[in-house]
């Protein structure tokens, strides 16, 4: 997919400039085919995580639908959420709910390996529940995800990590929780340290809403706890902005 403009960031980060909406998200079908097919030359399983929201539902759409789905043997994909908010999974707010519409539900991902984040009322549990999940898949080794796609939020956040947040400094736990003032629920999420257990983060921002927190994020490379998108550094990979003009006024 051809784009408008790459930027080298602080020579950790590249950020693709595309049209709309609709071309950001054929790019990171794109994406999500070539680390596909580099991970099943390497190890014949796939494993990516998944982000919640409604900017990332293109891009699960077009998965689910051809040129797309035919090009990943699905039943080699694993599915993982970077965050889930504790809700049931047929409520609107639900992460999962909204990829189970757009792309679980179209393709042939064994059930087994859609590795959704467990729901308690003790979230708590659920956190610790879900790390769990994490450590049966990768066994003795620390993370290493094919791909993590990720969003911004309005106050610099990702997954749930919120700006001057605790979970921003866990190191021990792959996973937390908190509940955000002005919320109903508690969330899940996963830390950043695990985040950037990948090979490749790709964080999807569009709209002329997200145009200022997006400049005030890619202003400079320094981590910061005011702007939590900014610790998100790949240990092992790239990490690539896909964006569209109205959310890049730089
Ligand atoms: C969540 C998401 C969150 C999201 C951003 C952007 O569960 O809230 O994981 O991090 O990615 O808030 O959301 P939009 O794509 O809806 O703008």
């Amino acid at each position: 997919m051809s784009y408008l403009k790459e930027t080298e960031g602080s020579g950790s980060f590249v950020v693709k400039v595309f049209p709309n909406e609709e071309s950001v998200a054929q790019a990171a079908a794109e994406i999500f085919i070539e680390q596909f097919k580099k991970a099943m030359i390497c190890s014949n399983k796939f494993s990516v995580v998944l982000s919640g929201g409604h900017t990332p539902a293109k891009t699960y759409e077009l998965l689910a639908k051809e040129p797309f789905t035919s090009q990943v043997n699905w039943r080699h994909v694993n599915v993982f959420w970077g965050d889930e908010r504790c809700v049931p999974n047929t409520d609107w707010r639900s992460n999962y709910k909204m990829a189970f519409e757009t792309l679980l539900s179209h393709v042939s991902i064994p059930t087994r390996q859609i590795h959704s984040i467990p729901l308690s009322n003790e979230p708590h549990k659920a956190a610790v529940e879900y790390e769990n999940i994490l450590r049966e898949y990768f066994g003795k080794t620390m993370p290493l995800f094919d791909l993590v796609f990720l969003g911004l939020g309005n106050d610099g956040h990702t997954a749930s990590l919120f700006p001057n947040s605790t979970s921003l400094n866990e190191k021990v736990r792959w996973t937390t929780y908190l509940k955000n003032s002005g919320e109903d629920f508690s969330r899940i999420t996963l830390t950043p340290q695990i985040l950037n257990r990948t090979k490749m983060a790709i964080f999807l921002v569009t709209g002329q809403d997200k145009a200022e927190i997006l400049k005030k994020v890619l202003a400079d490379g320094n981590p910061s706890e005011t702007f939590p998108a900014r610790l998100i550094r790949p240990i092992k990979g790239e990490l690539v902005w896909l964006v569209d003009s109205a959310a890049y006024l730089q």
